[in-house]
C-alpha cells in the first residue's frame, strides 16, 4: 500500500511541476510578444492575456478535484477497501486529467504564432487539403449531410495555411456539436467574396441548423473557456480563432437562434495573386 501511496505521489508532483514549466513558457512567449508584435497586433496580446489568467483559474478546478480523489483514494487504500468506488474515483481521475490535457493541447498549437510563414491560399481548394478532408468525412460518417459551395471564380488569402485549417476545424467542429446536441441537421459551407467599404474580403460562412445560442451566451462565445459542453468542451476554440482572425486583418461574426442554427462567418483581406 505504502508503494501505490508513493506512486501516485510521485505522479502528482509530476503534474504539478508540468504545469509550472507550462506556465514559465507561456509567461515567457506572451512577453516575447510583447516586445516584438507591432501595435496592429494588439488584440492577439489582449487574448493572449486573457488565456493565460484564464489557464491559471481553469487548472486550478480540475487539480482540486484530483487532489480530493487521491486523497479519498487513499482512505479507501488503507482500509483494503477495493471496491468499485475506488474505480470510480479513478475513472474521476482520468477525467480531470483528460481535461487539463486537451487543454494544454490547445494552448501548446496556439504559443508558437512567430515561427509561422504565410501561404497564399486558394479557398477553392481549402476542404481539399488533409485535415479539412478527413474531418469533414468524419463528419459525414455521422450521418450529419455537408454541403459545400465554391465559387467558380479563384479566392485567395495570405496567412499561414495551418492557421487557417486551425479556425475552421474549431468552428467546424462547433457545428457538428451543435447538431449531435439538437439531434438532427446539416451544415451548408459557402465561400464568395464581399466588398465592405474600400476593402475586398474572402468570406467563408459555416452554417449548421444544430441546437443553436441562446441570447444571453452570445456575448461570451469568444471568451477563453466558455463552454456548454461540460465533458469534452475546452472552451478555446472560438477564442483562439477569434485571435487568430483579427491577427490577419479578418473579422469572425456569428448570428445565431437557439434551435434553429448558427451562421459563423469568417471574413480575410482578399489576397490578389500577381
Ligand atoms: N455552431 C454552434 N452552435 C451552437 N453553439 C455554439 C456553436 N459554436 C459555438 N457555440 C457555443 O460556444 C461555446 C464555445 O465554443 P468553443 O470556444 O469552440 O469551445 P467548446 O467547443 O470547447 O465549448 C460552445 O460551448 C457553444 O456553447
Ligand atoms: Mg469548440
Amino acid at each position: 500500500l505504502e508503494i501505490k501511496n508513493n506512486v501516485i505521489i510521485t505522479i502528482l508532483n509530476g503534474v504539478a511541476n508540468l504545469i509550472a514549466i507550462a506556465f514559465e513558457k507561456i509567461n515567457s512567449i506572451a512577453e516575447q510578444f510583447k516586445m516584438k508584435e507591432a501595435l496592429d497586433r494588439y488584440e492577439k496580446l489582449v487574448a493572449i492575456g486573457r488565456i493565460i489568467a484564464g489557464v491559471a483559474h481553469e487548472i486550478n478546478n480540475p487539480l482540486s478535484i484530483m487532489q480530493l480523489d487521491i486523497a479519498e483514494l487513499d482512505q479507501k487504500l488503507d482500509e483494503g477497501n477495493y471496491d468499485k468506488e475506488i474505480t470510480d474515483i479513478i475513472k474521476s481521475l482520468l477525467e480531470e486529467i483528460q481535461r487539463i490535457s486537451n487543454i494544454v493541447k490547445q494552448l501548446k498549437d496556439y504559443a508558437k504564432p512567430a515561427a509561422l510563414n504565410d501561404d497564399i491560399i486558394n479557398l477553392n481548394e481549402i476542404f481539399k487539403t488533409y485535415p479539412l478532408k478527413i474531418l469533414t468525412k468524419n463528419i459525414q460518417k455521422k450521418g450529419i449531410p455537408i454541403n459545400i459551395n465554391i465559387p467558380k471564380q479563384k479566392l485567395y488569402v495570405k496567412m499561414p495555411l495551418t492557421r487557417l485549417i486551425q479556425v475552421i476545424m474549431n468552428v467546424l467542429t462547433n457545428a457538428e456539436d451543435a447538431v449531435m446536441e439538437k439531434g438532427n441537421g446539416s451544415i451548408h459551407i459557402d465561400i464568395s467574396r464581399e466588398q465592405r467599404g474600400e476593402k475586398y474580403f474572402v468570406r467563408i460562412s459555416i452554417k449548421d441548423t444544430g441546437i443553436g445560442i441562446h441570447e444571453e451566451n452570445k456575448h461570451l462565445l469568444f471568451e477563453p473557456f466558455f463552454t456548454t459542453k461540460p465533458k469534452e468542451g475546452t472552451g478555446l476554440g472560438l477564442s483562439i480563432s477569434y485571435s487568430i482572425i483579427k491577427s490577419y486583418d479578418g473579422e469572425i461574426e456569428i448570428n445565431s437562434k437557439r434551435g434553429v442554427g448558427t451562421e459563423v462567418i469568417i471574413l480575410l483581406p482578399a489576397h490578389k495573386k500577381a
